[in-house]
């Protein structure tokens, strides 16, 4: 149930009933010689979505560009700085929270969000603890990385190994192929040397790109399949489903 498809009234109706909502979270940036730049974003949004409909909730707008200032030595890449990006989940949550929207379940593709999706929550709460006027519900805010829920992390062991990798990671990829099979192919058969990429730690984009010349960090993205992706997005659904479920009655 995306929000954008609802009327007020719809929504209004909603909120007697239910206080939940997801709000999908990703970034823009390189994925490697053949994933695409939107891969965070779109496999969050597909996967929120999906929850959405299991559960009966809304899904708000996916946030699209995400802290991913490491990336920027690649074209197509986009960052918020993190300062930027903890004020438009406060604005986006405290927006929703007028309305009556109390549990914010947020649906993560990116793993360089998760230091400032936390910190934007702390701000949240930090209104509601100094008595400020902007947060009067009981407001309750979650973050939930797809990729690290424990039945994706299974079967990318399972399918992958080691070459799973952590960034452009098979996984991510399988699922963007899935989505879009006339991109994929298109895509897919990119060269890079050497199959499985170099791993290390994340400075800035200079140094990024130095230390990670086509992008990837430990992956190995040609073993991604679409029918893969397909397994991905339905665990990745039935754990957050689990936790999702478990939070409103929180
Ligand atoms: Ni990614």
């Amino acid at each position: 149930m995306r929000l954008q498809l609802a009327t007020w009234p719809e929504v209004d109706e909603y909120l007697r009933t239910y206080k939940g909502i997801i709000m999908p979270i990703g970034s823009t940036e390189q994925h490697g010689p053949s994933g695409l730049v939107g891969t965070d974003a779109l496999t969050a949004e597909a996967i929120g979505q999906r929850l959405g409909d299991e559960v009966d909730a809304y899904v708000a707008p996916t946030i699209s560009v995400g802290m991913a200032q490491h990336h920027l030595g690649f074209s197509g890449s986009m960052t918020l700085k993190p300062s930027t990006l903890l004020l438009v989940i406060k604005d986006m949550v405290d927006s929703l929270t007028v309305h009556g929207f109390e549990r914010f379940f947020f649906v993560n593709g990116h793993g360089g969000n998760i230091a400032t999706v936390t910190a934007a929550f702390s701000e949240v709460y930090a209104d509601s603890s100094l008595g400020g006027a902007s947060n009067r519900a009981p407001v309750k805010c979650a973050l939930h990385n797809w990729f690290m829920m424990p039945g994706v992390v299974k079967l990318a062991e399972e399918l992958y190994g080691d070459a799973e990798g952590s960034h452009a990671t098979a996984s991510e990829v399988a699922v963007t192929y899935a989505l879009f099979p006339e991109t994929a192919a298109r895509v897919r058969n990119a060269p890079m040397e050497p199959g499985t990429a170099p791993d290390g730690d994340i400075y800035d984009a200079a140094d990024y790109r130095r230390s990670f010349p086509d992008g990837r960090i430990g992956s190995n993205p040609t073993l991604a399949k679409a029918e893969h992706g397909e397994k991905f997005m339905q665990v990745a659904v039935d754990d957050l489903a689990k936790l999702y479920r478990e939070f409103m009655g929180s």
